[in-house]
């Protein structure tokens, strides 16, 4: 972790865990908050597995998947004025509800696990980050897209709670799964996320590791904003 205190609109913030850990929700409204972009490194590993799917492309072909990936123009953020929804581009098309399909869900640890495809997406992630003021998610945001970054999170939550909010929100998104369905499909992602060889979900050294088991979106947002102001400048 970068030591120097900067001022938060030249900060680049690292939120990095499991699925289901709370992520995307704090990301976000952390972002807001502290009036920065919000990157979501997940949603380009979804929207290259779309892609890939829809031409049948197949999710063995490391060097297919990562030509394709360069080749992919992905572009993302909140509407003009910074508000609210965030929307993924893929291509100029609006892919932001496409690549929460649970067909996606199900393949993009395959196509995020080939490193020539890695590759390609942090070095697009280090682009569009810039020259910072960013809240970045994902898996290996603090340890390999921004290892310098001014602030690290990990943020975790037992199996059972992570399983059950990512249940609510499939319920929401009108999906027929059970619980037990959802809690299989997301602890065998884990495991592809934490065993693959590159670049493997992990916690870096330096990332201030926050369980958020039992703690509303609203009190984890909270304590990362005291965190975050305690260490940025300004
Ligand atoms: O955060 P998410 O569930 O939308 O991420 C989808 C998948 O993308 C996740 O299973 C692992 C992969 N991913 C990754 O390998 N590296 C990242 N920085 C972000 C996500």
């Amino acid at each position: 972790m970068c030591r120097e205190r900067v001022r938060a609109e030249q900060a680049i913030i690292a939120i990095d865990g499991p699925a289901g850990a709370g992520k995307s929700t704090v990301a976000q409204e952390l972002s807001r908050r502290l009036r920065l972009r919000y990157l979501d490194t997940g949603a380009m590993y979804r929207a290259l597995t779309l892609k890939a799917l829809r031409v049948h492309l197949d999710l063995d072909d490391e060097r297919g998947l990562a030509g394709m990936a360069r080749s992919t123009e992905i572009a993302s953020g909140y509407e003009a004025g910074g508000k609210p929804p965030y929307r993924v581009l893929m291509d100029g098309e609006d892919v932001t509800a496409a690549i929460r399909s649970r067909e996606v869900s199900v393949h993009v640890s395959q196509v995020s696990s080939h490193s020539a495809v890695r590759k390609e997406m942090v070095r697009k992630q280090r682009l569009l980050a810039g020259k910072g003021g960013v809240v970045v998610e994902g898996r290996d945001v603090g340890t390999v897209v921004f290892p310098h970054a001014h602030l690290k999170f990990f943020l975790t939550a037992s199996t059972a709670e992570r399983a059950r909010r990512r249940y609510r929100e499939m319920k929401e998104e009108g999906y027929d799964v059970s619980l037990k369905t959802v809690q299989q499909e997301m602890v065998r992602r884990d495991r592809l996320d934490r065993t693959r060889k590159v670049n493997p979900l992990r916690r870096a050294p330096d990332a201030l590791l926050v369980d958020t088991t039992g703690m509303s979106a609203s009190q984890v947002v909270d304590r990362l904003l005291r965190l975050a102001r305690s260490r940025l400048a300004g």
